[in-house]
């Protein structure tokens, strides 16, 4: 079988992970791994049994071979390595959060469809059978009228200089935050009618905890909270009048049960069996690559970019700003 050629930009702790899910694709090519050290890059691609590797990421965006490039570089570099990649007609899956804000994420939306190359971004949870499973159990009205859904997503990540520094896009946000925002939209669309949040900061000034509450014009409501100082549930819990759906956990959804209004378990699902999870994101770009699209069906640009907006508000109320933003209004300063 003809094998689709991967290229990976910065060799980092997910790029070790989205190297061990091309291992185990019988489809994907670990083909090229690029770092900005040389050594790095070998070491990576002897350990993972890339073809090539390169010491700059330009160079990687260079080769012809090179049929899709997944950046997993901090957030506040992905505006430059896409918009890099996407000058040489390179396909691209980037990390999430997909960039600092709204406008870098549609100056590089409009970049792929001005050239018609192919863009998505990596929020796997996006791209994974769990979707259609919780879609299913809601349209059967097993829960009733669905009111109220909360997400939760913490880990004790304040340590990391992505996390902490806002020259590299940093926050709980934008690395946690993210899922909860992307399960509210997945379950309860984006009829929102008012959002009020809370953070605290580090002190560098990137939120570290945060509570957001969306209101919705039908009267649903998504309580979200994420931390990057503690350990959590990570659960999912979508709430209505006859019962309820357990989604364990919103970071890789394995395991969903369905509860009456007893709170008795009717019923678990168990997800497929995965490589990692980032296999279902992998597997859709190269569908929609070959099909000549230029986004995917599970993730288009037109929710990305909501995503980046409810995001870039949030940081305004919260007086969150990364270098080079300009001054945004703060309630909190
Ligand atoms: N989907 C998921 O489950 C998941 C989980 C964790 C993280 N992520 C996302 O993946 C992306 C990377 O996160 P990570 O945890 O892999 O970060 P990381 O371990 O810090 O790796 C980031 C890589 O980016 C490269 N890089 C280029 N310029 C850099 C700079 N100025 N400072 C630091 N690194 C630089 C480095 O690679 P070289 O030295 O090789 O050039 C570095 O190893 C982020 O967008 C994050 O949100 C996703």
């Amino acid at each position: 079988m003809e094998k689709f050629r991967i290229g990976i930009i910065g060799a980092g702790h997910i790029a070790e992970k989205m190297a061990a899910t091309i291992a185990g694709m019988d489809n994907a090519e670990a083909y090229a791994v690029a770092s900005r050290e040389l050594g790095k890059a070998r070491d990576f691609a002897d350990r993972w049994g890339f073809t090539k590797a390169y010491g700059s990421y330009e160079e990687l965006a260079d080769d012809p071979l090179v049929e899709l490039i997944y950046v997993a570089t901090p957030h506040s570099l992905h505006h430059r390595h896409v918009m890099m990649c996407l000058e040489k007609g390179k396909p691209v899956l980037c990390e999430k959060a997909f960039m600092l804000n709204a406008s870098e994420a549609k100056e590089a939306i409009g970049l792929a469809r001005s050239r018609g190359v192919f863009l998505a971004e990596a929020i796997w949870t996006r791209y994974m059978p769990s979707r259609r499973y919780i879609k299913k159990i809601i349209d059967s009205g097993e829960i009733g009228v669905p009111s109220l859904l909360t997400a939760h997503l913490s880990y004790p990540v304040s340590h990391k200089e992505r996390i902490i520094r806002p020259e590299l896009g940093g926050g709980a946000l934008l690395d946690l935050g993210v899922y909860c925002i992307n399960f509210a939209l997945m379950n309860f669309g984006d009829d929102i009618s008012g959002i009020t949040s809370v953070c605290t900061k580090s002190e560098t000034g990137m939120d570290m905890t945060d509570n957001i509450t969306i209101a919705y014009r039908d009267g649903r409501t998504a309580v979200l909270t994420s931390s990057a100082l503690c350990a959590d549930d990570r659960q999912g819990i979508i709430r209505g009048n006859k019962g309820y759906i357990v989604v364990d956990n919103i970071n890789n959804p394995l395991h969903i049960e369905l509860y009456d209004r007893s709170h008795e378990l009717v019923r678990t699902y168990d997800m497929p069996p995965q490589i990692t999870g980032f296999e279902y994101e992998v597997q859709a770009c190269m569908d929609a690559i070959k099909a000549g699209k230029t986004e995917p069906e599970a993730m288009p640009h037109s929710e990305i970019t909501k995503v980046m907006e409810i995001m870039d508000s949030l940081r305004a109320d919260w007086g969150v700003r990364f270098p080079g933003e300009e001054k945004q209004h703060s309630c909190t300063e």
